[in-house]
């Protein structure tokens, strides 16, 4: 493949200061948001109408998706929360990403013979790292928020205390996790009534969850990671089968992570660094597509090199990458423009590539129901992009009894085992093998996209097509495409492993699969649609606010302004 002048990179200084000369608001004329439920959006308009920053309303969302979406996220799992502080136009990654126990040892979900032993890692209380959702709270409220954690996690509690209305996609999960919520007393008791499913619109109560918010609203970390708490989570994990200890909890910490930050074409990205893979791989795929002019080429060329660029980019993240904390990654060499010349010279229009043989291909499990993304701007300018999650749709399924929320399976998101793939088809090698206290590799991406005139805050769930869906969703606010857009664009995906490329129904035309295959592709249809991405932009030329939830879902996007209100709802599931 041809590649753009050496130069090409240089210019992007130069067309970042023409844009910036340019005039642009430099405060929103309100403030917008989406998240993947309307209750959570509610919590989030409503902390904002009271005065509270995007940060605060960022604390009130995570919150009350943790009671209305279960199966995505919660008080028992983690995420990534970005960040950008309007007044000194800090960018931050709030890393509340679960951490594996102190006995967790790299053979944890292999038997005997060394096989890998999918369960374990997925259902039940081994599947479960020590969450890190509560200590994020925590931490947003005392380093970013203006208002008391009382009153931001108060929306929460009164969802919790009062119930939510079972909607269909909740249903439907819940009858494709039944078996294993049934196997967790507590988890049946509040999301099996008389062991069964619920009826649509019954109302869902969660007291146990509403104390336990109360009690990380008085307390802070000490209401979830000591004291009454932390003993009741130890006795309950450790009675069932599991191997959490006590200094587990006490020893988690929040980290404060910089973004992964490049500039490629007069853009700016801003996306998560490790222990997500988002942001390295998405430095990296986007340089190729800049290399190889991908932007410019014929539609089926675009998307020809946008899968060569994710085969490299995957194998990459598969062999390379793990907790920042405990592996030493080549990042720089990764993300460098030397290497990604090589990747665009390696490319031939004419013909696909084949990705190692090492191992056989493997199904991906459907994906989109779990894991939660929201995106929020305030009328400062303070931004939110925060994916969180509790892994595959509710987690382990596991509850200990009296605490009130599911405990994550994010232990599966290690490699078990060299070259075995996860649920995702995700295979790791030793930079990603379990070990105590280490953080499992991750996909989610939450990014700001900063182009002169305007501000993106992207994100979706998807396990492994979380980035390959905000790369789309980047290339679609490059095209200058609304949010309505960015989120519903139909999608494809590649992996490296397997070989193929997975596409949603409309995201390839008839011609362009022909020309495709006829280069030696691998195309599978993805069978049904996936992820559920939040788009809220800013054009600062015109100071107007556009926000989307992604049609797929059933979440909701809110837009104010000075001038005019509105609601924006997604189309029904
Ligand atoms: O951190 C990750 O990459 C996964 N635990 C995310 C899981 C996910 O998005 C599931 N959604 N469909």
């Amino acid at each position: 493949m041809v590649t753009a002048p050496v130069g090409r990179l240089l210019w992007v200084g130069l067309i970042w200061l023409a844009g910036t000369l340019c005039w642009a608001a430099d405060k929103p004329p309100g403030f917008a948001l989406s998240s993947a439920h309307p209750d959570a959006t509610a919590a989030g308009v409503e902390i904002l109408e009271a005065g509270g920053n995007a940060f605060d309303a960022a604390i009130a969302v995570s919150a009350a998706l943790a009671v209305v979406e279960p199966t995505g996220s919660g008080m028992g799992g983690g995420g990534f929360w970005l960040l950008h502080v309007a007044e000194t136009g800090r960018q931050v990654m709030v890393d509340g990403r679960e951490e594996a126990p102190s006995a967790a040892t790299a053979t944890l979900f292999q038997n005997d013979a060394g096989d890998v032993v999918p369960s374990l890692s997925r259902d039940g209380p081994l599947a479960a790292a020590i969450p890190g959702q509560p200590a994020a709270l925590v931490h947003l409220a005392k380093e970013y928020g203006r208002l008391p954690l009382a009153q931001t996690l108060a929306p929460a509690v009164r969802l919790a205390r009062e119930g939510f209305a079972v909607d269909g996609p909740l249903l439907a999960r819940l009858a494709y996790r039944f078996q294993a919520l049934s196997r967790s007393q507590a988890a049946a008791r509040v999301f099996l009534p008389g062991g069964g499913l619920p009826e649509p619109g019954s109302l869902i109560r969660q007291p146990d969850l509403a104390n336990m918010l109360e009690m990380l609203a008085k307390d802070g970390v000490d209401g979830f990671y000591s004291g009454e708490m932390a003993k009741r989570l130890v006795r309950g994990v450790r009675d069932a089968g599991g191997i959490w200890q006590l200094e587990d909890l006490a020893n988690y910490r929040i980290k404060e992570r910089a973004p992964v930050t490049f500039d490629v074409d007069g853009v700016r990205v801003v996306s998560a660094s490790p222990p997500s893979s988002g942001g390295v791989v998405l430095k990296q795929v986007m340089q190729v597509l800049s290399l190889t002019q991908a932007l410019e080429q014929p539609a089926v060329d675009r998307k020809h090199l946008v899968i060569e660029a994710l085969r490299t980019a995957y194998r990459d993240r598969a062999a390379w990458l793990g907790d920042p904390d405990h592996v030493e990654m080549p990042i720089d060499r990764l993300t460098s423009e030397a290497y990604a010349r090589e990747i665009a010279e390696a490319i031939d229009l004419e013909r696909a590539r084949k990705s190692a043989d090492l191992i056989p291909p493997q199904t991906l499990i459907e994906e989109g129901e779990h894991t939660t993304h929201f995106s929020i701007i305030d009328a400062d300018g303070n931004r939110v992009a925060a994916t969180l999650t509790i892994n595959l749709s509710f987690g382990s399924a596991f509850m200990v009894p009296g605490t009130g929320f599911l405990l994550n399976d994010e232990m599966d998101d290690f490699s078990a085992k060299p070259g075995v793939p996860n649920a995702f088809g995700l295979i790791g090698t030793s930079a990603n093998a379990v070990g105590p206290g280490r953080r499992p590799l991750s996909s989610m991406s939450p990014s700001f996209v900063e182009t002169p005139d305007r501000v993106a805050i992207l994100g979706t769930p998807g396990g492994s097509r979380i980035i390959t869906m905000v790369l789309l969703g980047i290339l679609e606010t490059l095209d200058g495409s609304d949010a309505t857009t960015i989120v519903s664009r139909p999608r494809y995906h590649h992996q490296y492993l397997p070989d193929a490329v997975y596409f949603e129904p409309g995201a390839l035309s008839e011609a362009e699969m022909a020309t495709l295959r006829g280069r030696g592709f691998t195309l599978k249809s993805a069978g049904r649609e996936y992820g559920n991405f939040h788009a809220v932009v800013w054009n600062r030329s015109a100071n107007t606010l556009d926000a989307a939830a992604d049609p797929r879902g059933i979440g909701e996007a809110a837009v104010r302004s000075s001038s005019a209100e509105k609601v924006l709802g997604a189309a029904a599931d």
